[in-house]
């Protein structure tokens, strides 16, 4: 979606819809626009809009369409329901053959800036035109789109990051939500090459025979039940300061999890083709990161591998040792995320990074304790993690902190190895995940964890987006780290 500004009123626009915020019964345009904000009134009156989140509504007004967009009662509102709101109305405007939009610069909104505003309504509707339709025989084309953001504007920067955010996502989401068969980790790293020239990013990949030379048998151990072979896939954005420490971003990348041998059941297991979800917002992270031209150096580290019950496959019982040398019992082979994890980790660790962050649909757990509405975040550091906690609210992506007590660490020890991938007590599944990925981080490194178990996808269509991936993590990455020195 083409996103621009113009200094002219809303009324005075000629484009197909105009985009009308609204908390409850209150319409959130800022002071003036007398005309249409009486005709609003008048059309409330007969109509069923109440301003409810993702509510939408269409009227005809002025030879355009008027589409009023809810982000809910004021008590309840957090940043991603104007997104959200924004992704519902583009949707809703484009399924009624719409394409041009406007909407205010400015937001009747207590506490959002005037940047944040522009940030999350214009990624809102580049992602509101978004429908994958790869394998769908019958797809309609989907027509070129764009926003003009009405009224004076004094920095145009935030309308540019919202117009790259928007592109990195869609452009993502093709990958993301690819299923197993056609996402395996060698196409995966066809696209993060692809993505990265386009981008601007240097890509590094390693393949089996040097992911055995470092010695990285967990992401090989996951590997190992599948015709498909790992692919661990480096991104790198220089950024401008040569001396600046970069910051590590890792994501899981299953490109499908089946459990292994420790099969999953049969219902549901056919969304574990968004397993690889960590890896996707990272990627996305890292394209909108290179397109923002951020000051810091930013690497992004994927590991990508198929976890699959073949006869080579890991048994619950073997042992494995990561890179640098710690051994792991493997008791259940579903718990694969932390062996991938583990080596990955071990590799940021060695880019001597000022911080890392790693990104996972790591456990069932983690939608047990914070269902769709949150993502959980567990780390060494508490400037980190609240860092990363506030810019998330910001961005439309809520974190929510778990405890890291060493008695998790203390679960996670073998008998018969260094490590156990599975606790002794089967309580506290996110956190002592969580801590068993501590091990692999030395103590002086800030690192954060986030569980997207529960937040990466989409299984039932809502106002903003149809089934599938959401790219949770890419826009808190991408605020947090554009906000760095
Ligand atoms: N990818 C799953 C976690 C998951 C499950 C994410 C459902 C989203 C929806 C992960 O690899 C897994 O299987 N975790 C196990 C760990 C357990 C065996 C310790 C789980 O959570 O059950
Ligand atoms: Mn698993
Ligand atoms: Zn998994």
């Amino acid at each position: 979606m083409k996103i621009s500004t113009s200094p002219s009123a809303i009324s005075d626009q000629k484009k197909d819809a105009v985009i009308v915020f609204f908390q409850g019964s209150e319409n959130l345009l800022p002071a003036g626009d007398a005309a249409l904000k009486k005709e609003i009134v008048t059309l409330l009156k007969k109509s069923a809009f109440k301003g409810l989140a993702g509510q939408t509504a269409l009227f005809p007004w002025n030879g355009k369409q008027l589409i009023l967009a809810g982000v809910g009662a004021a008590e309840h509102f957090h940043n991603g329901l104007l997104e959200q709101a924004a992704a519902a109305a583009v949707k809703a405007g484009v399924a009624a053959g719409l394409k041009s939009f406007v909407v205010s610069s400015t937001i009747k909104l207590k506490g959002l800036s005037e940047a944040d505003h522009q940030l999350l309504v214009g990624r809102g509707a580049a992602w509101g035109t978004y429908a994958f339709s790869a394998f769908k025989s019958d797809a309609k084309k989907v027509p070129a789109t764009s926003l003009v953001f009405c009224g004076a504007i004094k920095d145009r920067s935030a309308v540019g990051a919202a117009e790259a955010q928007g592109a990195a996502l869609v452009d993502t989401a093709n990958l993301a939500n690819l299923p197993g068969n056609e996402a395996h980790p060698e196409k995966i790293a066809d696209w993060a090459k692809a993505m990265a020239k386009e981008s601007g990013l240097t890509c590094q990949i390693m393949g089996k025979a040097e992911l055995e030379k470092k010695g990285c048998d967990g992401i090989l151990s996951v590997a190992r039940g599948s015709a498909r072979d790992a692919r661990m896939i480096i991104l790198k954005h220089k950024g401008s300061d040569p001396k600046a420490k970069p910051i590590v971003l890792v994501g899981k990348t299953v490109t499908f999890d089946s459990g292994g041998i420790s099969l999953k059941p049969g219902k549901g297991m056919g969304w574990m083709k968004y397993d690889k979800c960590g890896g996707m917002a990272v990627l996305t992270a890292m394209q909108m990161i290179a397109r923002m031209k951020v000051k810091v150096p930013v690497i992004g580290i994927l590991g990508a591998a198929e976890n699959m019950p073949g006869s080579r496959a890991t048994r619950p019982g073997d042992i494995i040792t990561a890179y640098k040398g710690k051994t792991v019992e493997v008791l259940n082979t579903d718990a694969e995320g932390r062996l991938v994890l583990m080596d990955a980790l071990g590799l940021a660790a060695d880019m001597k990074p000022r911080a890392i962050v790693d990104l996972a649909t790591l456990t069932g757990a983690c939608i047990v304790a914070l269902g769709s509405s949150a993502a959980a975040i567990l780390g060494n550091d508490q400037k980190l993690v609240n860092e990363l906690i506030e810019n998330g609210a910001t961005a439309g992506e809520r974190l929510w902190q778990l405890p890291l007590y060493n008695d998790y660490t203390e679960d996670m020890k073998s008998d018969f190895a260094d490590l156990a991938n599975l606790s002794k007590s089967g309580g506290a599944g996110t956190a002592t995940a969580a801590a068993f990925l501590q091990e692999f981080v030395p103590k002086d490194i800030p690192w954060a964890h986030l569980d997207i178990a529960g937040t990466a996808w989409l299984e039932s269509s809502k106002p903003h987006q149809a089934p599938g991936a959401t790219l949770f993590g890419a826009r808190l990455l991408a605020r947090w780290i554009s906000s760095q020195g």
